[in-house]
Order: C-alpha cells, then sequence, then structure tokens
C-alpha cells in the first residue's frame, strides 16, 4: 500500500489504473480506523481492482464549539490497519492541499439536511457534501462505500450523485456494531466506563422502535414512545430520537414504506448517533 498527500500524486496512480481498465472503489473516511471503516475497505476491495482510502478531518463539516481539533487521529495505526483490509492507496491530503484558500463555491444541500443532524449541526452536510464531491473529482472512483451508521449522510451523498449527475455508484453499507449492539464509531474512546455501558440502550431503543413499527403500530404512538424509552435508558442528554421517512427524511405517515429511526445522545465528551432503517413494504 501506497500512501499519498498530494493531488498530482493521485493523478498519476489513477491515471495509471484507468489506462489498465482497473475497477476503482473509494472509501473516503476522517480516519482513527475502526471495524466500521474496515468493513467497507474490506467490501471495496471485493468489488473492485483498486482501492483508495482517503484520511482527511474536513474542517468545513465541523461547527465553531464542535470537535474539529480534538478528533482522534493515528494516522500511523490507520496505516497498517488500511493496508491489512486491502488499500492499495491511501490518500491523506493536509487541509492546505484541500482547502489553500478559502472555496469560493460550496455546495448547498437544500433538502434533507435540515432534520436530525442536520438539525443540530447547522451546514454540517454543505461541508460533507462539498469535500465528497471533491474528493470524487480527486479520485475518479466507479463505487463509492458508505456506511449506513451515517444513514442522512448517505440519502445526501445519493442526492447529489443523482443532482449533479456524477459518474459513481454508492454502495451504502451495513453498520457495524460492538457485541451489545453499541455502533462502532471513532468517537466512542471519549466515553468514561459508564457512558460506554449505558450507550449500548441507544441500540437497544432504536431495535424496540422498530419492533413497534414493524408490529402495526401508529407511527406518533412508536415515534412517543420511543423517545420516552431513549431518554429513561441514558443518562446523556438526547438530541433528537426521530422517526422519519427514508431516504427524504420527512415526517412520515402509516402509509410511508421505508422509515428510519434515528437517535443522537450528546454525552461529556462525545456526541454519538445510531438509527435503523424499518422497511415496511
Ligand atoms: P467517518 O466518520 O470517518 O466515516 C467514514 C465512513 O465510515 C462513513 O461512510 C461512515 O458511515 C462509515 N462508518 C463509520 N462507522 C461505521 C460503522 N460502525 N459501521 C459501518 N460504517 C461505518 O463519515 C465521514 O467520516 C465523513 O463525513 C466523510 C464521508 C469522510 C466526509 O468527510
Amino acid at each position: 500500500m501506497k500512501t499519498i498527500h498530494t493531488a498530482a500524486e493521485l493523478k498519476q496512480c489513477i491515471t495509471d489504473q484507468k489506462k489498465a481498465d482497473r475497477t476503482i472503489g473509494f472509501v473516503p473516511t476522517m480516519g482513527y480506523l475502526h471495524e466500521g471503516h474496515l468493513s467497507l475497505i474490506r467490501r471495496a476491495k471485493a468489488e473492485n481492482d483498486y482501492v483508495i482510502v482517503s484520511i482527511f478531518v474536513n474542517p468545513l463539516q465541523f461547527g465553531p464549539n464542535e470537535d474539529f481539533d480534538r478528533y482522534p487521529r493515528d494516522i500511523e495505526r490507520d496505516q497498517m490497519l488500511a493496508a491489512e483490509s486491502g488499500t492499495d492507496l491511501l490518500f491523506h491530503p493536509s487541509v492546505e492541499m484541500m482547502y489553500p484558500k478559502q472555496p469560493t463555491v460550496t455546495l448547498k444541500v437544500s433538502e434533507r439536511a435540515d432534520v436530525l443532524c442536520g438539525g443540530s449541526r447547522k451546514g454540517h452536510f454543505d461541508g460533507v457534501a462539498t469535500v465528497v464531491a471533491k474528493l470524487f473529482m480527486l479520485t475518479q472512483p466507479d463505487r463509492a462505500y458508505f456506511g449506513l451508521k451515517d444513514a442522512q449522510q448517505v440519502s445526501v451523498i445519493e442526492a447529489m450523485v443523482s443532482d449533479l449527475n456524477l459518474p459513481v455508484n454508492i454502495v451504502p453499507c451495513d453498520t457495524v456494531r460492538e457485541k451489545d449492539g453499541l455502533a462502532k464509531s471513532s468517537r466512542n474512546v471519549f466515553l468514561t466506563k459508564e457512558e460506554r455501558t449505558e450507550a449500548a440502550g441507544i441500540y437497544a431503543a432504536l431495535k424496540e422502535a422498530g419492533e413497534m413499527l414493524l408490529s402495526g403500530m401508529n407511527v406518533n404512538e412508536a415515534q412517543k414512545r420511543f423517545g420516552r424509552s431513549l431518554a429513561q435508558r441514558v443518562s446523556g442528554e438526547v438530541d433528537y430520537a426521530e422517526i422519519l421517512s427514508y431516504p427524504e427524511l420527512l415526517p412520515p405517515n402509516d402509509n410511508s414504506a421505508r422509515l428510519i429511526a434515528a437517535a443522537a445522545v450528546k454525552y461529556s465528551k462525545a456526541r454519538l448517533i445510531d438509527n435503523i432503517l424499518i422497511d415496511r413494504s
């Protein structure tokens, strides 16, 4: 596995692959890799000839009071894990390489971005869409792999690809969890021991909501019970606990075929998110 830092190096590697008619799978990440990221890399390796992984903590998607500076970083460990999982090329640009100056043009996400994480993180999905579009232009992948752990991100990226006719296939991948159900996340390292133990309650509340909805319970009633159940299970502050249609992320009705139950909980040093998709068709 080769690690590179600049667009020029990347261009050379990609030109070689395209000339040889090899397919490119791309996995964008912010690093501090865990099993969730590695599952995307392995899938990309199984479905493509050449796998590019990016590690870039994107300042554009962090608000002024968020954890950009504290976001965990360990490039040496990441290089080892990425190589072991089948990465061919690791792209690790600097902030100056990606944004040599304040960008003149950025993307604005007009729908799907003002609810859930977009509601409490204003401008977050504009920053995600802008960096992912840049990374797609840089890496020119045939397929790009995203985790459903961030289902709202998948929904926004799919809309971006469709609206802008970007020549890439988005592959949504299942959430990888700890044994007790907690979704793997780079931010889990910030939980205290007590918080880590009870954080499994987030997934338990999501599963319960899924079961209520699949058993035919009215969406409004399920929404109320889900909110109450989550608040009882965790000591962290519930940022949101919502049931919406997926992928539109609109208020659902009892006929909506696909739903998302999603939650965000703020602990002392980490804000955790999780969700499940519920298919009622
Ligand atoms: P990051 O949080 O590092 O996540 C990179 C990818 O890994 C995302 O597609 C995310 O959904 C996926 N992922 C994270 N935890 C997962 C888990 N437990 N199971 C399965 N997949 C998981 O998401 C971002 O970075 C950034 O917003 C990015 C897309 C790189 C743009 O900056």
